[in-house]
């Protein structure tokens, strides 16, 4: 047991002697390690700068405010989101704020508001997406359907993502007022709009989309239709409780299909004075749309009033609603004969034979005449 032992007393004894040699070389290797690392460290601190990426990390955190932008894009840049969560209240309010220094201080192309009213689907939609192509950046859209209906257009189209906020809006009611006060407010958001034009699923532009922004970017004149009849379907449905905002020599006609300037644009949604007393005393038979907005204009700026609207409907057949044309109508002779022939208006104070931009009202079926003859007529 003690021989046994020996080795291991022997080996005891030697281990002191050769032990600490390793353990200094590797204790001399580890220090030359921790220094090297250490002034790698340092190095990198001061050259690739530890702040940039943990202070970052923490300043959001810290001071969230600071990375708002705080640049005019901020004031300018129009709403990503169509769908808002904004009450018209609150959307109205908002829509009427109104720069009161007359310069842009940016680059601002101004840009034509298509405004469609509409129940559903836009049938002609393969039209005016021809009609819209290559003119990005001139034109915005907006779509004021019944809240039921499901937009389904895919994302290439320029009516993607172009709802607004809607309600049930009624022919003749108030509610269809509403509905058009609320596309123009929406498109007011977008400070680049100059131009608002209201449409309806069976409209068609009747020129290219040059030819009808030139028209309008350059007209002194907004073109809402606005006569005086003096018969039982005009001044007949005067209301004489309507006194003192509205008196009878001020109470105008017209179809609701207009287009306004941005000026315009914001007295229609700001107006609280006249609004009560269409909406309590202009009701069917009194047919609001087509009262409320060109007396109102009238009273507060009709020497800016063309007086007429853009839009060609017929009316030849008579009765309570315009014609409507399907496919069968629509050929060569008609659009030369019925909407371009013959025109004569004012545009600008001189003589024109350019009087309508847009026409009504087109059936779905008509889709495919007209486009097979829109490039011969209607120049797009
Ligand atoms: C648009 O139509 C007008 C004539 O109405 C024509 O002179 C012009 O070249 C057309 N513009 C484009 C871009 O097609
Ligand atoms: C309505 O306006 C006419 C002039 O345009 C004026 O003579 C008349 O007194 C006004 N009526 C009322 C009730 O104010
Ligand atoms: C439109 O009618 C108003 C009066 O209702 C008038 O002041 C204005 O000058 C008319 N506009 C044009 C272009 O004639
Ligand atoms: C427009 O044409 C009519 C005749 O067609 C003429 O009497 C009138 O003076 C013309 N107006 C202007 C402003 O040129």
């Amino acid at each position: 047991m003690e021989e046994g032992k020996d080795p291991t007393a022997g080996g005891r004894v030697g281990q002191p002697r050769v032990l600490p040699q390793r353990v200094l070389q590797l204790l001399v290797l580890f220090l030359v390690l921790c220094l090297t690392f250490s002034i790698v460290s340092i190095y990198m601190i001061r050259y690739f700068g530890i702040n940039s990426s943990v202070v970052t990390t923490m300043k959001p955190i810290l001071v969230p405010c600071n990375h708002e932008p705080v640049g005019l894009d901020r004031w300018i840049e129009p709403p990503s989101n169509l769908m808002h969560g904004m009450s018209d209240e609150e959307l109205f309010w908002r829509a009427t704020l109104v720069p009161r220094v007359s310069k842009y201080p940016f680059e601002r192309v101004p840009k034509v508001a298509f405004m469609f009213l509409t129940k559903g689907p836009l049938p002609l939609a393969p039209l005016w997406e021809r009609f819209f192509k290559g003119h990005e950046g001139k034109y915005s859209i907006y779509i004021h359907s019944l809240p039921s209906y499901e937009a389904d257009f895919p994302s290439g189209s320029v009516f993607y993502k172009r709802q607004i906020p809607s309600q049930v809006s009624e022919w003749g009611r108030m509610s269809m007022c509403d509905a058009e006060r609320r596309l123009l407010a929406n498109a007011l958001l977008d400070f680049s709009n100059e131009r608002f034009v209201l449409l309806s699923e069976s409209c068609i532009p009747l020129f290219n989309f040059t030819t009808i922004y030139n028209y309008m970017m350059g007209s002194k004149y907004s073109f809402m239709g606005a006569f005086d009849d003096p018969g039982p379907y005009g001044r007949g449905r005067y209301n004489e409780n309507m006194l003192p905002e509205v008196n009878i020599s001020d109470w105008r006609k017209g179809s609701q299909w207009f287009e306004v300037n941005r000026k315009l644009a914001v007295y229609v949604v700001q107006d609280t004075k006249f609004y009560p007393k269409f909406l309590d005393f202009c009701r069917p038979a009194c047919y609001v749309d087509e009262h409320y907005f060109p007396t109102m204009l009238t009273i507060q700026a009709g020497g800016l009033l063309a007086n007429r609207s853009l839009t060609w409907v017929d009316w030849s057949r008579g009765g309570a609603h315009p014609a409507t044309f399907g496919a069968a109508d629509v050929t060569d002779e008609f659009f030369m004969r019925r909407i371009y022939e013959g025109q004569r208006c004012l545009y600008n104070g001189q003589n024109s034979s350019v009087c309508f931009l847009f026409a009504r009202k087109f059936s779905p079926s008509a889709l495919q005449a007209l486009f097979l003859l829109a490039p011969k007529f209607l120049g797009f």
